[in-house]
Order: C-alpha cells, then structure tokens, then sequence
C-alpha cells in the first residue's frame, strides 16, 4: 500500500522542484526539442524505460480483439512508428492472411517517413501503411478505422475537447478510441517547471486528457495505468533534454539529476529508476 507519511526523499524532491521554480521564476523559456532530432531522443529515452514494451503487449492483444477480419489502425503523432511497426507486426501475425490497414497522421516529415519506410521493411503483403503529413488539426481523413489510436501525443494538441470529438468520429461503430498519455507523476512535474510553452498552452497530462473527456460526454470504457519505469541516473544530456522537454542550461542539469535521484526507487536489477507511468483511457463508439 502507499504510504502518505511523507519520506525524506520525497520532501528533497518537493524541495528540489521548488528550488528550480524559483531559479525559473521570470526567466525567458528554455529552447523547446526540435523536430529532426526529436524522434531519436525519443528512441534514446524509449530505450531506458520498460514503458514501450508495457504498451505494446497492452494494446497488441486489445487490437487483435477487434475482430478477426480486415484491420484498420489510425495512429495520431505516430512519430517514427517504432511502435505502431511492432503493433502491425503483431496484428499481421496474430490472424494469419488478414488485411491490416494501418494510417499515421504525423506533422514531421522526417518521422513520417520513417513509419513509412519501417512498415515497407516489413514486408508483410497483408499489410497496407500509409502516412498523412499533418498535425492532427489540419488532418483531412474521409473514412473510419476499427481504432483510433494517440500514444504520447495528445499532450501536443491545442484543443482536448475537439480532438477527442474529431478523433471519436473517425472510429466505426463498435471500435474504439484509445489514448495513452502521462499523467502529472514525478517525472512530468518537471516538464511542468522547465518545458516551454506550445503555441500557447502546455502539455496536457492525464487530468486534463480525463477533464476533457468528460466535458465532451464521450463515456470511457477503461482507465487504466501501466506502471513502467525509466533509469535515467546513466543517461546523457539529450535524453535528459527528452524527460524535461526542453533543452537544458549547464546549471540546470545538476538540480534536474538531483531531483530524479530523489524520486528514483529500485528497479529489478536494484538500481534506481524514475517512475514512468502511462495512464490508458478507453472509449468505444457506440
Ligand atoms: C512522444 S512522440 C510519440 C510517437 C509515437 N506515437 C510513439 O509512441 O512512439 C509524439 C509525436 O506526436 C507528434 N505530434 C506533435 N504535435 C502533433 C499534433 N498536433 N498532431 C499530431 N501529432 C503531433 C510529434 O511530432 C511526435 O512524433
């Protein structure tokens, strides 16, 4: 069970995360990722988490459910589709000689071409995979999928409520919406305190993906969370630039590795870990 009694780690990590509010108080934003190196940063955090492998089991087996004739799959931000190539590869083999169409909708051309390309190296002749270049806003998409599907990128809309009405009627009767997102634990406190802005709005965490679901009335089927953790103790500057979403000053590493110190626990080897949770929401189409 949890324990409430604060620890003495979690009061140094409280008291380290006020400290970096305060060195950010009126100071101008930090420099925000950019785009041609995001998506290798992203693979180079991926790697130090168990987080990948947690959702793809998840949502291998759920998808597979769909039923057992053609497949369509919609991935929103599918990034460089290190994911969705291994959701595909699953689905094309779980019901041998099914059709399986799967669509990403991705507004960097560079990681779009790489889903492009990494579906292609599949090989598979059951499987179709295309790829829209677009932020999902501007996405112009005239027919329905069995899924819809964001993983980690519903933080980077500028409308909750209208994507997820948009995203909901992209989904055929009977299928199902799914958005997988971080909620506001340890690690994204920071990204709260060091990230800057997206066109005007910040990243959206988990609350905010559940207050918008509610204020559009699209009834959730499941809110689950896998609980998945990251060791970032050994990891270099880029990746550390990943966690926090924003690249870093010299002077500000030493307090951000102090503070994910302060919130590791052990993982299964014994050495430390930052918590990395991804929380599940799950509607159908009625
Ligand atoms: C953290 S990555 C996740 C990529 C992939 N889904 C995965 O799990 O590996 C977030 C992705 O969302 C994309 N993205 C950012 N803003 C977006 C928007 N407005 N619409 C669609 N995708 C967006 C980014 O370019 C990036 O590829």
């Amino acid at each position: 069970m949890t324990s409430l009694v604060p620890t003495p780690s979690t009061e140094v990590a409280a008291a380290l995360l006020d400290d970096l509010r305060d060195a950010r108080r009126g100071a101008a934003a930090l420099p925000a990722l950019q785009p041609d190196s995001y998506a290798r940063d992203h693979a180079a955090f991926e790697r130090r988490s168990d987080q990948r492998g947690l959702i793809a089991d998840h949502l291998a087996g759920r998808l597979a459910e769909l039923g057992d004739g053609p497949l369509s799959v919609l991935s929103v931000g599918c990034g460089d589709g290190t994911l969705d190539v291994r959701l595909a590869e699953g689905l094309v083999r779980a019901v041998p000689g099914r059709p399986v169409r799967y669509v990403g909708i991705e507004p960097w051309s560079g990681s779009a071409g790489l889903f492009t390309a990494e579906m292609a190296a599949l090989g598979a002749r059951e499987l179709s995979a295309e790829v829209q270049v677009a932020s999902f806003a501007d996405a112009v998409v005239d027919e329905t999928f069995d899924a819809v599907v964001f993983v980690h990128s519903i933080y980077y809309v500028a409308d909750l409520e209208l994507t997820l009405r948009k995203a909901l009627a992209l989904v055929r009767p009977g299928g199902q919406l799914w958005v997988l997102n971080a909620p506001r634990a340890a690690l994204n406190a920071l990204v709260d305190v060091l990230a800057p802005p997206l066109d005007d709005h910040r990243q959206w965490f988990s609350s905010d993906v559940a207050e918008a679901f509610h204020a559009t009335g699209i009834v959730l089927d499941e809110i689950s969370t896998l609980d998945a953790l990251v060791e970032l103790a050994p990891a270099g500057d880029d990746v550390l630039d990943f966690a926090v979403q924003a690249r870093l000053t010299p002077e500000l590493r030493r307090p951000v590795r102090a503070y994910l110190d302060a919130v590791s626990v052990p993982g299964a080897d014994g050495e430390p870990h930052v918590p990395h949770p991804v929380d599940v929401f799950v509607a159908t189409r009625l």
